[in-house]
Parts: C-alpha cells; structure tokens; sequence
C-alpha cells in the first residue's frame, strides 16, 4: 500500500509536469521503476539514449527496437518490456532513439 501511494506520487509528479510527453509514457508504463537517469536496476536513459543513437532518421528502427524489446533475449525476460502493446513499445523507443529527454 505504501508503495502504491508513492507510485501514484510520482506518476502525479510526471503528469504535472505535462512538458516531456514520453517521459509521461514511460512513467505511466513502470519504466521508471527500473530506468532512471542514473544507474539504477537498468541500464540509466542517457546510456539508452546513447546506444539507439545510432537510429535516428530511420523510419522503421524505433518499431523494430519495440518488437526486440518485448520479445527479450533468451536470458533477459523483463515483464515491464513484455506486456507492453507493439504501439506503445514503438513510441517509447522512438523516444530513447530521439535522446530520452
Ligand atoms: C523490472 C525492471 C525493469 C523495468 C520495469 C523496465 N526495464 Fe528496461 N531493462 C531492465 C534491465 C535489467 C535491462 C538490461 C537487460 C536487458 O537488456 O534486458 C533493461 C534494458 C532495457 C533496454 C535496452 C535493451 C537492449 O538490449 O538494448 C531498453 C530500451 C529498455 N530496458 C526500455 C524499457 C522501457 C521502455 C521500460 C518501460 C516499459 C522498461 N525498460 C522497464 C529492467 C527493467
């Protein structure tokens, strides 16, 4: 219960601060719980950001990103990635692809 109200916090936190869009995306879809922008469970955004670089200006990189992302690799299954619908999983990759700002 406690970690639900400060999960409700944050996602109002994200939600009031309409500016990032995605970031909102991400909040809302439980990225933050493993991802932030520093070291944390996940590999941190900016590392992210870093390494999809390479994508920009491709048209169909962020929606084949997505697919990767919720299949996992063969030893790296996160359910957070899995349950994510194809267009959502597009979106966000775009975003990372774009900076993850
Ligand atoms: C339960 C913790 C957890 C949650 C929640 C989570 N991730 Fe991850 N994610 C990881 C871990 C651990 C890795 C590194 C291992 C891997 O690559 O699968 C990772 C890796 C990634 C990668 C790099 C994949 C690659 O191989 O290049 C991306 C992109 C990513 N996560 C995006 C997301 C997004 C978007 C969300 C929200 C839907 C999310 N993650 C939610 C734990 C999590």
């Amino acid at each position: 219960m406690k970690n639900l109200c400060a999960f409700t916090f944050a996602a109002l936190l994200f939600i009031t601060n309409s500016a990032n869009a995605n970031r909102e995306l991400a909040s809302s879809n439980g990225c933050m719980g493993c991802h932030a922008d520093t070291k944390f469970d996940g590999p941190p955004w900016p590392e992210l950001a870093g390494k999809y670089k390479k994508f920009q200006g491709q048209a169909d990189a962020a929606q084949i990103a997505g697919e990767k992302l919720r299949k996992g690799g063969f030893f790296k299954k996160v359910k957070a990635h899995q349950k994510l619908s194809p267009a959502t999983a597009t979106e966000l990759m775009q975003w990372i692809i774009d900076g993850a700002n």
